[in-house]
């Protein structure tokens, strides 16, 4: 088994249809990826998991859907307008800029390759700014959100009153996020345009650290459940003088890239900061009166915070596996399989005629109809059967059934396992009910 590179997953990624670069025909566009046909559905799967796990299956739990561009005072509150900036330096024989944190200012520009050249580290901001309207001045100025959590902060009132929600309880919400990164790269790591999956957890001060840790051991059951490799994960405490302007206490965990071993998620404690801060700057009270002690307080959040996008990446480089076979006559060929957990597999079922005869396909695209109904089912007539199967291991599907034309007299088909290229024939009629024992 070789270890997976960037270069192999970007190569099956564009060829396989999971994500390829964005306005291609047009020259493309830095760092924007598009997610085709295979990378859609992974990508709707991941976030279907997370909301079943964290907002369908617990009581405490609710999610919201907001505006991606809010009130900009939002962000005066919140104090990204203030602080959410990275150290910008400049070279100044040929302009490029870097993040003055992410390299050596005494190493030479590495686009021109001067020394001595770099500016000043200055304070950049990192939200996307557009106008909202006709006009094009300072009262029109609006962002486009840098994170999903404040919609949470800000709707926490109506939230609390609508849903009858006690403390603790948190909010939920899955939604995209601009940032206009300095440096974006390593494919869909870093990048301007991105998703979020995020939770503001509202609790009693008093219960914080608990809850810390509870949500952190919640945040690795995911990263199992969603088949990222645990044994790549390290828990990062991020230095106090690191911390970002509302964290008390964060804690990354951190997944080995192929490019190194780099942020994948994190929690953070962000106490009262925000729901004080929306408070002071509405001159609206947001405290919570808990109905049995009568005690009336500013609830404080733990923060877990899940990247959409890092997780798919992460996900992809924990299912790449590339295999030696060898057949019967002793050759040896490399098969690549992605061994996705069934529940986040792009496509669920492929159904194969031995051949394109009409005998066969009569059959069989019914069938796939049939089961498409149920599954996310991919119908493939083209090619030999071997190579349909390779193609269907490359893109991670857990069964591949196969019509031949001893069903048109056995009425049964042949399924095949991924992982295990074990065949079984199952008769027609019990196809559903195996497949459902199988996908549980
Ligand atoms: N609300 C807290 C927050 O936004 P963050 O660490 O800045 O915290 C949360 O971002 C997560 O969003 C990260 O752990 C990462 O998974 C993802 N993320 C952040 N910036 C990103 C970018 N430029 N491209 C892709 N994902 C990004």
């Amino acid at each position: 088994m070789s270890e997976v590179t960037m270069d192999k997953l970007v190569a099956l990624s564009k060829s396989r249809g999971f994500v390829f670069p964005g306005s291609e025909i047009y020259g493309g566009m830095a760092n924007s990826w598009d997610y085709g046909p295979l990378g859609a559905e992974l990508k709707f799967n991941v976030k279907k998991e997370w909301w079943k796990m964290f907002v369908q299956e617990r009581l405490d739990m609710v999610g919201i859907d907001a505006a991606l561009i809010m009130n900009p005072k939002v962000w005066e509150a919140s104090g990204h307008v203030a602080t959410f900036t990275d150290p910008l330096v400049e070279c100044k024989e040929c302009h490029e800029r870097y993040r003055a944190d992410q390299i050596d200012l005494k190493a030479a520009c590495a686009k021109c390759g001067r020394k001595g050249t770099f500016t000043e580290p200055s304070s950049f901001n990192l939200m996307l700014k557009t106008w909202i309207g006709p006009k094009e001045d300072a009262s029109a100025v609006a962002y486009f959100r840098p994170e999903t959590a404040q919609a949470m902060f800000v709707d926490f009132p109506q939230v609390l009153q609508t849903s009858r929600k006690r403390i603790p309880f948190g909010i939920a919400q899955i939604g995209k996020a601009f940032r206009n990164e300095i440096t974006p790269g390593n494919f869909i790591f870093r990048t301007r345009e991105f998703e979020q999956m995020e939770i503001e957890y509202f609790i009693h001060p008093s219960t914080w650290e608990t809850v810390f840790e509870e949500w952190l051991a919640q945040m690795k059951r995911w990263i199992k459940h969603v088949g990222i490799d645990a044994a790549k994960i390290h828990d990062l405490e991020v230095p106090a003088a690191d911390l970002a302007h509302y964290s008390k206490r964060t804690v990354d965990l951190e997944f080995e890239f192929p490019f190194g071993i780099k942020e994948l998620y994190g929690i953070a404690y962000r106490t009262d900061f925000d729901l004080k801060n929306h408070g002071t700057h509405t001159g609206k009270e947001i405290t919570y009166l808990d109905p049995e002690t009568n005690e009336k307080y500013t609830p404080h959040v733990v923060e877990p915070t899940f990247g959409v996008d890092r997780t798919v990446l992460a996900i992809m480089c924990s299912a790449y596996h590339e295999e030696t076979l060898t057949d019967e006559k002793g050759e040896t060929d490399t098969r690549v399989v992605m061994r996705f957990p069934k529940s986040i597999a792009p496509i669920k079922i492929a159904v194969l005629p031995l051949s394109k005869k009409d005998e066969l396909s009569s059959v069989a695209r019914p069938l796939a109809e049939r089961l498409a109904k149920l599954w996310k089912t991919e119908y493939d007539e083209t090619q030999s059967i071997g190579k349909r199967y390779r193609r269907q291991d490359e893109i991670g599907t857990p069964y591949c059934i196969t019509v031949d034309f001893d069903t048109l007299n056995d009425n049964a088909v042949t399924v095949r396992d991924r992982d295990t290229m074990k065949q079984e024939r199952i008769a027609l009629s019990e196809l559903e009910g195996y497949l459902t024992k199988q996908f549980n």
